[in-house]
């Protein structure tokens, strides 16, 4: 079951400019958020949290000075009182005492009344409701989860590691609170991945703090629905016995728990849909995994000369990955002087990257990838940029040998955090304008900007192929075979998902007619006609 999913151009280079102008006055008016790949957007969110909790401690203060001004006040009226305990009359008979009474009960009380309706904290009520624009919207948080959902997934992460912040072998020394884990939970459970929700929700339970029930109440926690969707999960495989225990453990739902089996017994989940799913197959995720080690192989590191009169003036060191297919990469192909040109250049034209979906036939933002994208040259770029992308195609020449003319582009592609490519191939295997007038994508060149910290490497399924981000390197394979030009589907890869930090590649695709005179080129069976 293999995705049928091709990236395609976002639009025709010409078609591009024409609405370009639009969207950019729309966004920097209010510039969307990133908070999966900006870190700076996310520091953003860290700070107005700080900040808001600064306020809420003020809005307390403001609560706890009117407290204290309102214990002194009942304080100060029951003193006088306390010499008429148990001897009114006594005391009533004091002149005194009987002006006092009733100038107090005439003056005091109403201004007591005034004083306990008096709002307190409203402007930090105010600075709370105005800062709320600049929450994640439903999306975001969706994504981020998803984002989580899927470093679990793939790195195979267990709910105790998650305390530990053992994510893949590395201590991030985090933890993750109730609340989180429910909500975790609930994803795996909307997925239909019972046995994994229930771990989730269990763990959750071995969360809960007495100490905080008073605030999971102010967060509208309630741990019977943790109870309630633990019990769920285990009624879906078939352990009721089990769910039966789980509901009578909860005081709230002991008398409700036989109608609670039956109503799950009756109404079975459905899972949301497989195509819906941030979905990554097995096979892929092992690669991802750490400790995957690529087969030793017989093949060695040498500085490749041959392919052009410049790699005689500058050796590259070359490392062959595997012959057949042929994967290679190149070591400190760009400096870093060329690596901070191309950023600043596409920093502005970014956007959230979209795939082409051959069933659907269009183009839309996808589970099956997280990133923004910008296509290189455009028509925005700041002229200064051109010199470095024409060099940069020049090294791709000079790199394989092959031919890159005026209508080459390429794809700078960022993913942030939990971000990924699901398995794809780089060929379209469909009949469209771009294939039809160049050919379908011979080989990919792929720079990689920068070094991973964590996660986000390049895995080829078949091939068993790991190839992590490393700054200044370039990967570079053929998608055909040599001489026949078969489409060749042992170039099935995808991104796995980083784990900390960013991940910036430059891809360039080579098509197969632009190498017309220099190489022959056959039409073969295994091609969409
Ligand atoms: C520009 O946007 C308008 C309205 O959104 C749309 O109708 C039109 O087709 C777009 N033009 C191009 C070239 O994308
Ligand atoms: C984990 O973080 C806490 C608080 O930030 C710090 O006190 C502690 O030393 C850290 N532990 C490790 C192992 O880094
Ligand atoms: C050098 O690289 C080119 C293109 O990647 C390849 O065709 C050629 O065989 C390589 N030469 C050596 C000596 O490895
Ligand atoms: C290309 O598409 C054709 C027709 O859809 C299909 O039969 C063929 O298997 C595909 N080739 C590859 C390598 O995926």
């Amino acid at each position: 079951m293999l995705p049928l999913l091709i990236l395609l151009f976002l639009t025709s280079a010409t078609g591009q400019s024409q609405n370009q102008t639009r969207t950019e006055t729309e966004t920097s008016s209010n510039p969307p958020k990133e908070f999966m790949i900006s870190m700076a957007d996310r520091m953003e969110l860290l700070l107005l949290d700080r900040e808001l909790i600064s306020n809420l401690v003020q809005y307390a203060e403001k609560l706890q000075e009117k407290v204290d001004v309102l214990q002194r006040c009942a304080k100060a009226m029951r003193t006088p009182l306390q010499a008429s305990k148990g001897r009114e009359e006594e005391y009533l008979s004091n002149p005194l005492h009987s002006f006092q009474l009733i100038r107090h009960m005439h003056e005091d009380w109403s201004h007591l009344e005034k004083f306990m309706r008096q709002p307190v904290g409203q402007d930090q009520i105010s600075f709370l409701k105005n800062k709320a624009t600049k929450f994640p919207s439903v999306e975001e948080t969706e994504d981020a989860t998803e984002a989580i959902y899927r470093i679990i997934l793939t790195y195979n992460v267990q709910p105790a590691d998650l305390d530990q912040g053992l994510i893949d072998g590395m201590h991030y020394n985090s933890s993750i609170s109730v609340k989180d884990c429910f909500s975790l939970g609930s994803l795996f459970f909307q997925w239909g991945e019972y046995g994994k929700a229930a771990e989730m929700l269990a763990y959750s339970l071995d969360q809960v703090n007495p100490e905080y029930y008073s605030v999971y109440d102010v967060l509208e926690f309630e741990s019977s629905e943790v109870f309630m969707l633990l019990a769920r999960c285990l009624v879906e495989m078939d352990m009721e016995e089990d769910a039966r225990t789980t509901l009578m453990a909860h005081p709230a739902l002991v008398e409700h728990s036989e109608r609670l089996l039956t109503l799950y017994r009756n109404t079975r989940h459905v899972p949301v849909s497989w195509e819906l799913m941030p979905f990554l197959p097995e096979e892929f995720n092992q690669i991802c995994r750490s400790w995957h080690q690529n087969k030793p192989s017989r093949l060695h590191c040498r500085y490749n000369t041959t392919t052009t009169p410049f790699l005689r003036l500058a050796p590259l060191r070359m490392e062959e990955l595997s012959l057949d297919p042929y994967i290679v990469v190149y070591h400190n192909v760009l400096s870093d002087a060329e690596i901070a040109e191309v950023e600043r250049v596409t920093e502005p034209l970014l956007k959230r990257s979209v795939v082409f979906d051959g069933k659907e036939n269009k183009m839309s933002t996808s589970k099956k990838r997280t990133a923004l994208g910008a296509w290189l040259p455009d028509d925005n770029m700041d002229v200064s940029g051109r010199a470095v992308i024409q060099r940069i195609f020049r090294r791709i020449h000079e790199l394989t040998g092959l031919i890159i003319n005026d209508r080459q582009d390429m794809q700078l592609i960022k993913y942030g955090y939990g971000g990924h490519y699901d398995i794809h191939f780089d060929y379209f295997n469909t009949s469209s304008p771009i294939t039809k007038a160049r050919g379908d994508r011979m080989a990919t060149v792929l720079f990689y900007l920068n070094d991973v910290k964590h996660g986000g490497s390049t895995a080829f399924t078949d091939l068993q192929l790991k190839v992590p981000s490393e700054r200044g390197k370039v990967l570079f394979w053929y998608n055909m075979r040599g001489e026949t030009h078969d489409l060749d589907s042992r170039t099935l890869h995808g991104a796995c998902p980083v784990i900390d930090g960013t991940k910036t590649i430059l891809s360039c695709w080579i098509h197969e007619l632009d190498q017309m005179f220099i190489q022959p080129t056959y039409r073969s069976g295994n091609r969409h006609s």
